[in-house]
Formats: structure tokens, C-alpha cells, sequence
């Protein structure tokens, strides 16, 4: 099993020989979301109502524990993930995605959300699954860290759970948004 920190190397040494994300929690105020940050989560959400769903107190509270929040004294980004449903069951393919990522509008371009993300997809990979996904405006950003651009139709499942709940276009394959993953075993 590949792990991802195979796609962060460290950059000073170019070694990869212990996880991304405890080198980021030295350097970064990154850890899981107490329950106690539902109400910072949900407005850290709310500030980029065109790129992230809106997720409700209720929501976020039920799933409170799936997100990693950027906490210097103030939650400043935040990141979460949902597990994919399996249709066939005798060969599955377990898909997770990376949803209700944000960054507060003053203090995007700083390397919060880079750091959200490389946690996060360490975490997720220790879950063993298939493979990460997302959608989203901004590929690039994606790329950079390790995720490839893949079809919509393949993506069937996110449609689904998603985008029926999305009011902004009537047809998930006319969103401009990119589906992409990041594949970690076949
Ligand atoms: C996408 C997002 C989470 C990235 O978080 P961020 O903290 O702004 O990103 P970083 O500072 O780590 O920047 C990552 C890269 O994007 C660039 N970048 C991102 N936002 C930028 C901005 N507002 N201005 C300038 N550069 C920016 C950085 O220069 C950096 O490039 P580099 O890797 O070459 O240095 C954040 O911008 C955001 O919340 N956007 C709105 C919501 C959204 O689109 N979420 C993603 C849904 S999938």
C-alpha cells in the first residue's frame, strides 16, 4: 500500500521517510476539530459560499469529528472528508472525498490550505482506501499536490451524494467543476 507521503517528500532533505503530516504538526497549528469548533466550522464554511456547499449546525455537528481544523488561537481553515458508497460489493472500490474545504478569505494564500490538504490526505491514506477525490474550481492547486484529473462519469457516486443537493447547475456535467483523484492502490 502506498502511502501518501510518497507524493509529499520532504523538501529539504527529499526524503520521504516519515509521514508529511508530523513534520506539518510541528510546523503548523493543525489538529482534529473538537466539538466545541462547530460554530467557528460552520462560518469558516459559509465564507466561500460559491466554491464550498453549505453545510448546516446539525451537519457538521453529526459529522464534527471527520474534520481537521487550522487553529492558531483563531480557526482560520478547515477540511473534512465523506467515505463513497460501494455498488458492487465483491469488488469494491472505496473512494473518499475531500469535501468543506475552506480557508477564511483574509488569510488564503498563505499556505493554510496546503497544509489542511497534505494532513488531510495522510489521514485519509492510513484509511487504506482506493482512492481520494474531489471536485473543485481550482485544479491546479490539486495537481500540486498529487491529484490527477479524472472524468465526471467516473464519479458517479459524489453526483449523487452531492450534487442532488446542489441548486447551482441542473446538470452535474455542466458544473465547471473538475472531478480529481488521487489513486493509492488499484
Ligand atoms: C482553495 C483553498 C482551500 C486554498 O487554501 P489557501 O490557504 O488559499 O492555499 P495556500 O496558501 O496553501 O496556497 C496554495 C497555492 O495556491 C496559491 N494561492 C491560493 N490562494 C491564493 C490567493 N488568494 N492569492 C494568491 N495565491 C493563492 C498559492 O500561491 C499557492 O501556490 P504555491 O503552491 O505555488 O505556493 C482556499 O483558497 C479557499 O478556501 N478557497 C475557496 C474555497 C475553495 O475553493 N475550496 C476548495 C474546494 S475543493
Amino acid at each position: 500500500m502506498e502511502r501518501a507521503i510518497l507524493y509529499f517528500p520532504d523538501f529539504f532533505t527529499g526524503k520521504t521517510l516519515f509521514p508529511w503530516s508530523e513534520l506539518l504538526a510541528e510546523q503548523f497549528p493543525i489538529r482534529r476539530a473538537h466539538i466545541n469548533d462547530i460554530g467557528a466550522i460552520y462560518e469558516v464554511i459559509r465564507e466561500n459560499p460559491m466554491e464550498v456547499l453549505p453545510r448546516s449546525y446539525q451537519d457538521i455537528l453529526r459529522n464534527f469529528d471527520r474534520f481537521v481544523v487550522y487553529d492558531d488561537g483563531d480557526i482560520k481553515g478547515v477540511i473534512s472528508f465523506q467515505v463513497m458508497p460501494v455498488f458492487d460489493i465483491d469488488n469494491p472500490d472505496f473512494a473518499v472525498e475531500i469535501v468543506s474545504f475552506s480557508v477564511r478569505r483574509i488569510f488564503q494564500g498563505k499556505g493554510i490550505g496546503k497544509a489542511l490538504l497534505a494532513h488531510m490526505v495522510d489521514m485519509v491514506s492510513e484509511m487504506e482506501p482506493h482512492r481520494i477525490i474531489v471536485l473543485t474550481f481550482y485544479p491546479d492547486f490539486f495537481r500540486k499536490h498529487g491529484f490527477t484529473e479524472t472524468s465526471k462519469e467516473k464519479l458517479y457516486q459524489k453526483i449523487y451524494q452531492g450534487c442532488l443537493n446542489c441548486t447551482k447547475y441542473r446538470s452535474p456535467l455542466t458544473c465547471p467543476e473538475v472531478a480529481m483523484e488521487m489513486v493509492l492502490r488499484r
